[in-house]
Protein backbone atom coordinates (compact mmCIF):
# COMPACT_ATOMS: atom_id res chain seq x y z
CA UNK A 1 0.00 0.00 0.00
CA UNK A 2 1.54 3.53 -0.67
CA UNK A 3 1.97 5.82 2.02
CA UNK A 4 0.05 9.43 2.01
CA UNK A 5 1.40 12.57 1.63
CA UNK A 6 3.82 13.69 4.66
CA UNK A 7 2.09 17.02 4.32
CA UNK A 8 -1.33 17.76 2.20
CA UNK A 9 -2.63 21.52 2.20
CA UNK A 10 -5.65 22.51 0.89
CA UNK A 11 -6.86 26.03 0.78
CA UNK A 12 -5.41 26.66 4.57
CA UNK A 13 -6.45 30.06 5.45
CA UNK A 14 -4.82 31.15 9.02
CA UNK A 15 -5.37 34.95 10.48
CA UNK A 16 -4.06 35.82 13.93
CA UNK A 17 -7.04 37.47 16.26
CA UNK A 18 -7.27 41.24 15.91
CA UNK A 19 -5.50 41.28 12.10
CA UNK A 20 -6.73 43.00 9.38
CA UNK A 21 -5.57 40.18 7.13
CA UNK A 22 -4.74 36.62 6.52
CA UNK A 23 -1.10 35.92 7.47
CA UNK A 24 -1.61 32.40 5.39
CA UNK A 25 -3.17 32.03 2.31
CA UNK A 26 -2.17 28.70 0.67
CA UNK A 27 -4.26 26.94 -1.93
CA UNK A 28 -2.47 23.48 -2.23
CA UNK A 29 1.32 22.11 -0.60
CA UNK A 30 1.54 18.45 -0.65
CA UNK A 31 4.88 16.56 0.34
CA UNK A 32 5.06 13.12 -0.64
CA UNK A 33 6.65 10.43 1.62
CA UNK A 34 10.59 10.93 1.38
CA UNK A 35 10.89 14.10 -0.53
CA UNK A 36 12.35 17.14 0.49
CA UNK A 37 11.31 20.42 0.67
CA UNK A 38 12.61 23.63 0.83
CA UNK A 39 10.55 27.10 1.75
CA UNK A 40 11.67 30.41 1.80
CA UNK A 41 10.59 33.19 3.17
CA UNK A 42 11.10 36.81 4.66
CA UNK A 43 11.43 37.38 7.98
CA UNK A 44 7.88 38.00 9.21
CA UNK A 45 6.44 36.24 6.91
CA UNK A 46 4.89 33.33 8.41
CA UNK A 47 7.37 30.47 8.12
CA UNK A 48 6.87 29.35 12.01
CA UNK A 49 3.68 30.08 11.80
CA UNK A 50 2.82 27.44 9.47
CA UNK A 51 5.10 24.72 10.93
CA UNK A 52 3.09 24.93 14.14
CA UNK A 53 -0.13 24.89 11.98
CA UNK A 54 1.48 21.41 10.36
CA UNK A 55 2.44 20.43 13.89
CA UNK A 56 -0.63 21.04 15.45
CA UNK A 57 0.11 23.26 18.01
CA UNK A 58 -1.30 26.70 16.87
CA UNK A 59 -5.41 26.18 15.65
CA UNK A 60 -8.17 28.57 14.78
CA UNK A 61 -7.46 28.27 10.66
CA UNK A 62 -9.67 27.45 7.66
CA UNK A 63 -8.96 24.63 5.12
CA UNK A 64 -7.60 21.51 5.74
CA UNK A 65 -3.86 20.26 6.95
CA UNK A 66 -3.28 16.69 6.20
CA UNK A 67 -0.13 14.90 8.10
CA UNK A 68 0.64 11.76 7.31
CA UNK A 69 -2.96 10.84 6.13
CA UNK A 70 -4.97 12.14 8.94
CA UNK A 71 -6.92 15.56 8.82
CA UNK A 72 -5.85 17.60 11.67
CA UNK A 73 -9.02 19.67 12.04
CA UNK A 74 -11.05 15.63 12.75
CA UNK A 75 -8.62 15.34 15.64
CA UNK A 76 -8.72 16.01 19.20
CA UNK A 77 -6.37 18.11 20.90
CA UNK A 78 -5.16 14.67 22.57
CA UNK A 79 -5.10 13.07 19.35
CA UNK A 80 -3.16 16.04 16.93
CA UNK A 81 -0.31 15.74 20.13
CA UNK A 82 -0.44 11.39 19.61
CA UNK A 83 -0.77 12.52 15.99
CA UNK A 84 2.72 14.83 16.11
CA UNK A 85 4.69 12.42 18.81
CA UNK A 86 4.17 8.92 16.41
CA UNK A 87 5.07 11.13 13.26
CA UNK A 88 6.64 14.59 13.59
CA UNK A 89 10.69 15.15 13.93
CA UNK A 90 10.77 18.63 14.68
CA UNK A 91 14.38 20.36 14.93
CA UNK A 92 13.44 24.03 16.69
CA UNK A 93 15.45 27.41 15.48
CA UNK A 94 16.79 27.89 19.86
CA UNK A 95 17.13 23.62 19.38
CA UNK A 96 14.70 23.49 22.49
CA UNK A 97 17.62 21.18 24.46
CA UNK A 98 17.62 20.41 28.22
CA UNK A 99 20.87 22.04 28.63
CA UNK A 100 21.47 20.25 32.17
CA UNK A 101 21.10 16.76 30.57
CA UNK A 102 23.54 14.94 28.39
CA UNK A 103 23.31 14.58 24.61
CA UNK A 104 22.13 10.92 24.82
CA UNK A 105 19.59 12.22 27.07
CA UNK A 106 18.41 15.21 24.94
CA UNK A 107 18.15 12.52 22.15
CA UNK A 108 16.22 9.88 23.84
CA UNK A 109 13.88 12.48 24.76
CA UNK A 110 12.67 12.46 21.06
CA UNK A 111 10.77 8.93 22.01
CA UNK A 112 9.22 9.95 25.42
CA UNK A 113 5.27 10.34 24.00
CA UNK A 114 6.00 8.00 20.95
CA UNK A 115 5.72 4.25 21.81
CA UNK A 116 5.68 3.56 18.31
CA UNK A 117 8.75 5.31 18.14
CA UNK A 118 10.41 3.70 20.85
CA UNK A 119 9.74 1.07 19.86
CA UNK A 120 11.21 1.56 16.24
CA UNK A 121 14.35 2.92 17.48
CA UNK A 122 14.13 -0.35 19.37
CA UNK A 123 14.02 -2.53 16.57
CA UNK A 124 16.87 -0.79 14.47
CA UNK A 125 19.26 -0.64 17.10
CA UNK A 126 18.50 -2.94 20.14
CA UNK A 127 17.72 0.01 22.77
CA UNK A 128 17.09 3.45 22.69
CA UNK A 129 20.47 4.32 24.00
CA UNK A 130 21.95 2.57 21.70
CA UNK A 131 20.10 4.31 18.61
CA UNK A 132 20.66 7.45 20.41
CA UNK A 133 24.47 6.83 19.89
CA UNK A 134 24.34 6.04 16.47
CA UNK A 135 22.53 8.85 15.22
CA UNK A 136 24.81 11.16 17.57
CA UNK A 137 27.92 9.05 15.83
CA UNK A 138 26.31 9.46 12.50
CA UNK A 139 25.87 12.83 12.74
CA UNK A 140 29.57 13.17 13.72
CA UNK A 141 29.09 13.82 17.26
CA UNK A 142 30.55 10.49 18.40
CA UNK A 143 33.30 12.65 20.66
CA UNK A 144 30.44 14.39 22.60
CA UNK A 145 29.84 10.27 23.92
CA UNK A 146 33.07 10.10 24.99
CA UNK A 147 32.72 11.71 27.79
CA UNK A 148 29.90 12.07 30.98
CA UNK A 149 29.05 15.48 29.51
CA UNK A 150 26.17 18.24 29.78
CA UNK A 151 24.21 19.71 26.39
CA UNK A 152 24.95 22.63 27.63
CA UNK A 153 28.98 22.43 26.90
CA UNK A 154 28.36 21.49 23.54
CA UNK A 155 29.29 24.54 20.59
CA UNK A 156 26.31 25.65 19.33
CA UNK A 157 26.92 23.46 15.95
CA UNK A 158 27.01 19.88 17.88
CA UNK A 159 23.69 21.18 19.90
CA UNK A 160 22.31 21.68 16.52
CA UNK A 161 23.29 18.12 15.67
CA UNK A 162 22.12 16.81 19.01
CA UNK A 163 18.34 18.14 17.82
CA UNK A 164 18.70 16.95 14.82
CA UNK A 165 19.32 13.62 16.32
CA UNK A 166 16.38 13.90 18.66
CA UNK A 167 14.01 14.83 15.89
CA UNK A 168 15.01 11.57 13.76
CA UNK A 169 15.21 9.13 16.79
CA UNK A 170 12.27 6.34 15.94
CA UNK A 171 11.80 7.30 12.56
CA UNK A 172 9.45 9.96 12.10
CA UNK A 173 7.89 9.96 8.61
CA UNK A 174 8.10 13.67 8.66
CA UNK A 175 11.17 16.12 9.91
CA UNK A 176 10.19 19.64 10.16
CA UNK A 177 13.14 22.38 10.76
CA UNK A 178 12.61 26.04 11.08
CA UNK A 179 15.05 28.01 10.33
CA UNK A 180 18.08 25.89 12.39
CA UNK A 181 21.05 26.56 10.53
CA UNK A 182 21.11 30.28 11.36
CA UNK A 183 23.68 30.92 14.29
CA UNK A 184 25.98 28.82 12.23
CA UNK A 185 28.84 29.78 9.30
CA UNK A 186 28.36 28.74 5.93
CA UNK A 187 30.82 25.70 5.83
CA UNK A 188 28.86 24.27 9.00
CA UNK A 189 25.61 25.34 7.67
CA UNK A 190 26.29 23.35 4.20
CA UNK A 191 27.89 20.08 6.17
CA UNK A 192 24.76 20.06 8.55
CA UNK A 193 21.81 20.05 6.10
CA UNK A 194 23.68 17.09 3.53
CA UNK A 195 24.39 15.16 6.84
CA UNK A 196 20.52 15.86 7.70
CA UNK A 197 18.85 15.05 4.60
CA UNK A 198 21.40 11.84 4.39
CA UNK A 199 19.92 10.95 7.42
CA UNK A 200 16.28 11.33 6.05
CA UNK A 201 17.06 9.83 3.58
CA UNK A 202 18.32 6.80 5.18
CA UNK A 203 14.99 6.39 6.96
CA UNK A 204 12.87 7.54 4.61
CA UNK A 205 11.26 10.97 5.83
CA UNK A 206 10.20 13.33 3.86
CA UNK A 207 11.55 16.69 5.03
CA UNK A 208 10.26 20.19 5.05
CA UNK A 209 13.18 22.74 5.81
CA UNK A 210 12.17 26.72 6.69
CA UNK A 211 14.20 29.58 6.30
CA UNK A 212 14.72 33.21 4.88
CA UNK A 213 18.37 31.91 3.27
CA UNK A 214 17.42 31.52 -0.02
CA UNK A 215 21.13 29.93 -0.53
CA UNK A 216 20.27 26.56 0.91
CA UNK A 217 17.91 26.09 -1.52
CA UNK A 218 20.32 24.04 -3.35
CA UNK A 219 20.11 20.93 -1.36
CA UNK A 220 17.03 20.38 -1.85
CA UNK A 221 14.35 17.98 -3.93
CA UNK A 222 11.73 21.07 -3.84
CA UNK A 223 11.83 24.54 -3.20
CA UNK A 224 9.36 27.34 -3.20
CA UNK A 225 8.92 30.96 -1.96
CA UNK A 226 5.91 31.62 0.71
CA UNK A 227 5.09 34.09 -1.11
CA UNK A 228 4.46 32.27 -4.52
CA UNK A 229 2.55 29.77 -2.34
CA UNK A 230 0.62 32.44 -0.79
CA UNK A 231 -2.51 34.28 -2.28
CA UNK A 232 -1.59 37.70 -1.11
CA UNK A 233 -5.44 38.43 -0.52
CA UNK A 234 -8.26 36.22 1.17
CA UNK A 235 -10.58 34.56 -1.75
CA UNK A 236 -8.29 36.08 -4.37
CA UNK A 237 -6.51 34.33 -7.13
CA UNK A 238 -2.90 32.41 -6.95
CA UNK A 239 0.19 35.13 -7.56
N1 LIG B 1 1.16 34.82 18.86
C1 LIG B 1 1.04 35.73 17.90
N2 LIG B 1 0.00 36.61 17.89
C2 LIG B 1 -0.15 37.53 16.90
N3 LIG B 1 0.72 37.66 15.88
C3 LIG B 1 1.76 36.82 15.83
C4 LIG B 1 1.98 35.82 16.83
N4 LIG B 1 3.10 35.12 16.52
C5 LIG B 1 3.56 35.67 15.37
N5 LIG B 1 2.76 36.68 14.96
C6 LIG B 1 2.93 37.48 13.74
O1 LIG B 1 2.83 36.65 12.61
C7 LIG B 1 3.74 37.08 11.62
C8 LIG B 1 4.59 35.91 11.16
O2 LIG B 1 5.38 35.43 12.22
P1 LIG B 1 6.27 34.14 12.05
O3 LIG B 1 5.41 32.99 11.66
O4 LIG B 1 7.06 33.99 13.30
O5 LIG B 1 7.21 34.54 10.81
P2 LIG B 1 8.62 33.95 10.34
O6 LIG B 1 8.84 32.64 11.05
O7 LIG B 1 8.50 33.82 8.86
O8 LIG B 1 9.65 34.96 10.73
C9 LIG B 1 4.55 38.22 12.22
O9 LIG B 1 4.02 39.45 11.76
C10 LIG B 1 4.31 38.08 13.68
O10 LIG B 1 4.35 39.33 14.31
MG1 LIG C 1 10.35 31.98 12.31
Amino acid sequence: MRSPAAIDIEQLSFTWPGAARPLLNIPALSLPPGASLFLQGASGSGKSTLLNLIAGVQHGYRGSIRVCGAALEQLSPRQRDQLRADNIGVIFQQFNLLPWLSPLENVTLGCRFSAQRRHNAQQRSGSLEAEAARLLHALGLGDALDQPRTTASLSIGQQQRVAAARALIGTPPLVIADEPTSALDADHRDRFIDLLLSECAASGAAVLFVSHDRSLADHFDNRIGLTELSRATAGGDAC
